[in-house]
C-alpha cells in the first residue's frame, strides 16, 4: 500500500509548479498504518493543498484503493497563496444556501446540462440537499431533461417562487415561465436581472448545494452570476480533444478574471461505449481533461463516458443516475458517483 501510494504520488501533478509532488521534493513521508498517513509539505494554500488531494484520490480509486483509505497530512505551513483578479467578490448569499457550484464550459453541447442535473442527483443521492438552477435563458434544457415540459404551475409565496420539486431536486428553469416552443426574448440588462430573481427571488429553503447550469461561452450571465453571488467553484465541463479545449481554456480565465475559483474539470464522452459490443473507443481522443486541469491548477474531477442509453434517458425526461437499472448506463454512474465524491470533499472542509 505505502509503495503504490508513493509511485501514485509522483503521477500527481503540483498545481502551482506543474511538476510532480515527487519532484518537487513535496513528500516527507508516508507512514506504514493500515490507513496510512501521507505527509506532505505544504507549499500552498487549502484550494492547492485539495486539488493534490483529488488527484492522489482519483488514481488511488483507478488502482483499487479506497478514496478514504489513506490520510493526508500537511507540515511546515508557508503563507497562503491566493490569486488577485481584477473584479473583487460579492459577499452576497443566498440565505439557507451552504455552497453554490457553476456548471459552465467554454463551447456548447459538451454536456454541461447533462452533468449538471446528474452530479445534483448524485449528491441528492448521497443525503444531500440539492437545488438546480437553470441559467441558460435562450437555450433552456433543465425542464425537458427532467420531464417537466414548458410551463409549471409556480406557487409563490410571500413574492417569493417555489422551486418545482421533482426526483428529489429543487428546480428553477426560465422554461417553466414560457410555454414550450416560444421564444425568448429577454436582453441583455434584463437577462442579469433575471439571474439574480433566480438566486434571490425564490424559496430555495436549506439547501447544501444549489447547482447552476450554465449557457455556453463566456456572455453575460457568467458575468452577472460573478457579480450577483459569492460562488464556492466553477466546475468545467469539456469533451478531451484539444479544439474544445481551446474554448474551455478560454472560459477558465474569464472565471479567474471574475475571481470565481475552478473547482475542477470534467471530461464528459471521454470514450464511447459501444452499445452493442460494450468495448470502449476514445473517438475524442485522449487527455484533453487533465490537461485543462494542469492547465488552470486544478483538478481532473473525473471522466464521462458517453453511452448512448445515457442520452435517451435525457430524452425521456429521466436522469440516468437516478434509480436508473439499466447495466449499460453504470459506467455513467460510477463516473458520478467519484465526481461527487471529489466535489464534496473539496468543498465540504
Ligand atoms: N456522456 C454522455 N453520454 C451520452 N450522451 C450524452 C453525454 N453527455 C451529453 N450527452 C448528450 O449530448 C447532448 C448535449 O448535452 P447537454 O445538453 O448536456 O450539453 P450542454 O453543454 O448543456 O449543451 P448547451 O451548450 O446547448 O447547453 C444531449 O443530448 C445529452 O443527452
Ligand atoms: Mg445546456
Amino acid at each position: 500500500m505505502k509503495e503504490k501510494l508513493e509511485s501514485l504520488l509522483s503521477r500527481v501533478q503540483n498545481p502551482l509548479t506543474h511538476k510532480s509532488i515527487t519532484d518537487d521534493k513535496l513528500l516527507i513521508g508516508i507512514s506504514p498504518d493500515e490507513k496510512p498517513v501521507i505527509e506532505l509539505k505544504a507549499g500552498g494554500d487549502k484550494k492547492w493543498q485539495l486539488a493534490i488531494e483529488a488527484q492522489l484520490r482519483t488514481l488511488a480509486s483507478k488502482e483499487g484503493i479506497a478514496p478514504d483509505g489513506f490520510k493526508f497530512k500537511w507540515s511546515e505551513a508557508k503563507p497562503e497563496v491566493t490569486k488577485q483578479g481584477p473584479v473583487s467578490r460579492p459577499q452576497r448569499s443566498i440565505p439557507g444556501v451552504k455552497k453554490v457550484i457553476a456548471i459552465a464550459s467554454g463551447k456548447g453541447g459538451v454536456g454541461k446540462s447533462t452533468v449538471s442535473v446528474n452530479l445534483a442527483s448524485t449528491l441528492q443521492q448521497m443525503g444531500k440537499k440539492v437545488g438546480l438552477m437553470d441559467a441558460d435563458i435562450y437555450g433552456p434544457s433543465i425542464g425537458k431533461m427532467l420531464g417537466l415540459y414548458g410551463r409549471q404551475q409556480l406557487d409563490v409565496r410571500d413574492d417569493r417562487i417555489t422551486p418545482v420539486e421533482k426526483f428529489g431536486l429543487k428546480l428553477m428553469s426560465f422554461s417553466f415561465l414560457v410555454d414550450e416552443g416560444q421564444p425568448i426574448v429577454w436582453r441583455g440588462p434584463m437577462l442579469g436581472k433575471a439571474v439574480e430573481q433566480f438566486l434571490y427571488d425564490m424559496n430555495w429553503g436549506e439547501l447544501d448545494y444549489l447547482i447552476i447550469d450554465l449557457p455556453p461561452g463566456t456572455g453575460d450571465t457568467q458575468l452577472s452570476l460573478a457579480q450577483l453571488v459569492q460562488t464556492d467553484g466553477a466546475i468545467i465541463v469539456t469533451t478531451p480533444q484539444s479544439v474544445a479545449l481551446l474554448d474551455a481554456g478560454r472560459a477558465v480565465a474569464m472565471f479567474e478574471q471574475v475571481n470565481i475559483p475552478i473547482l475542477g474539470v470534467v471530461e464528459n464522452m471521454s470514450e464511447f461505449i459501444c452499445s452493442h459490443c460494450g468495448k470502449p473507443n476514445h473517438i475524442f481522443s485522449r487527455g484533453g481533461g487533465s490537461r485543462l486541469a494542469a492547465s488552470s491548477e486544478s483538478v481532473l474531477l473525473g471522466q464521462i463516458p458517453l453511452v448512448e442509453d445515457a442520452m435517451a434517458a435525457a430524452e425521456k425526461g429521466e436522469i440516468a443516475v437516478y434509480k436508473n437499472k439499466n447495466k449499460k448506463i453504470e459506467p455513467v454512474v460510477d463516473a458520478f458517483t467519484h465526481i461527487a465524491q471529489n466535489v464534496a470533499s473539496l468543498l465540504e472542509r
